[in-house]
C-alpha cells in the first residue's frame, strides 16, 4: 500500500515501503496550502521535476531539515549544491537508478526549466517510479507529447499524477488522451490546477470528462491522505 498526501499544486508525499518521497515542494508561497506546515513535512527523498519556483520553493529548507536525498537533473544539482544542500543524487532524462524503496526512471517532459534566480535549469523531467508494490508516473509540468507512448510501452502504470490546469501544461482533454492512448492508465491524480488564476479549472467538469471516458480523476483536498 502506498500512502499519498497532497500538499497543494504539484507537491505530493508518497510513502512507499516505509520511505517518504516528496515531489516538487512548493508549500510556503502557496496561499491554498497555508494550513500545511512545511517544517513538519516528512521526506527521505525529494524529487524535483524542474527548476521553476512553483516546484522548488521549499526544496532547500526541507532538504536541509530532513537530510533527504534530493533527486534532480544535473543543473538543479549544481544550483542546490551552491545553496548548501549536500545530499543530492543527480540524474537526467532517460536514466534509471535503484534506491531502497524502488527505482526512479527520469522521462521526458515537454516544458521549460529555469531556476528562481533566472539561471539555467536544464531540461524538465517526469518520473516513473517502480516498486515491489506499484508503479506510477509523475509527469511534472508537461504538454501532451507522443513520447508518453514510450512510458505505456515500458511498464504497467498503476496510477499517474498528471497536470490538468492547462495554460502552462496540458489540460484535462489532453490528460485524457495521455491516459487512454499513451500510458494505458485509468487512475489519475490531478495536479497543477487552481493555484493561480491562469490555471483555474472546473473540478466537477474535469472529473466528469474523465468518467465519460471510463477513467477516474481524483482531486485531493490539500492535506488529504489516501492509500493506493
Ligand atoms: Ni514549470
Ligand atoms: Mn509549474
Amino acid at each position: 500500500v502506498m500512502n499519498i498526501t497532497y500538499y497543494g499544486h504539484s507537491c505530493f508525499g508518497v510513502e512507499i515501503n516505509g520511505k517518504h518521497l516528496l515531489f516538487d515542494p512548493f508549500i510556503t508561497p502557496n496561499e491554498l496550502a497555508k494550513n500545511i506546515d512545511a517544517t513538519t513535512v516528512k521526506a527521505d527523498y525529494i524529487l524535483i521535476s524542474h527548476g521553476h519556483e512553483d516546484h522548488i520553493a521549499d526544496a532547500v529548507s526541507i532538504a536541509k531539515r530532513t537530510n533527504a536525498l534530493v533527486v534532480c537533473n544535473w543543473e538543479i544539482y549544481v544550483w542546490l549544491k551552491n545553496k548548501g544542500v549536500e545530499n543530492i543524487h543527480p540524474m537526467n532524462t532517460g536514466g534509471k537508478k535503484a534506491f531502497d524503496f524502488g527505482s526512479i526512471k527520469c522521462v521526458k517532459a515537454e516544458h521549460s526549466s529555469s531556476m528562481p534566480d533566472g539561471t539555467y535549469g536544464g531540461n524538465p523531467m517526469g518520473f516513473v517510479i517502480e516498486s515491489t508494490d506499484k508503479n506510477f508516473y509523475y509527469a511534472g509540468d508537461t504538454a501532451l507529447t507522443y513520447d508518453m507512448k514510450l512510458i505505456g510501452n515500458y511498464r504497467k502504470i498503476d496510477f499517474a499524477f498528471l497536470p490538468i490546469g492547462d495554460n502552462f501544461t496540458m489540460g484535462v482533454d489532453n490528460a485524457i488522451i495521455c491516459c487512454k492512448d499513451f500510458i494505458n492508465c485509468g487512475d489519475v491524480i490531478g495536479m497543477h490546477y487552481d493555484t493561480f488564476g491562469f490555471i483555474k479549472i472546473d473540478q466537477e467538469e474535469a472529473k466528469h470528462k474523465f468518467s465519460t471516458q471510463g477513467k477516474q480523476l481524483t482531486l485531493l483536498q490539500i492535506g488529504e491522505t489516501i492509500s493506493k
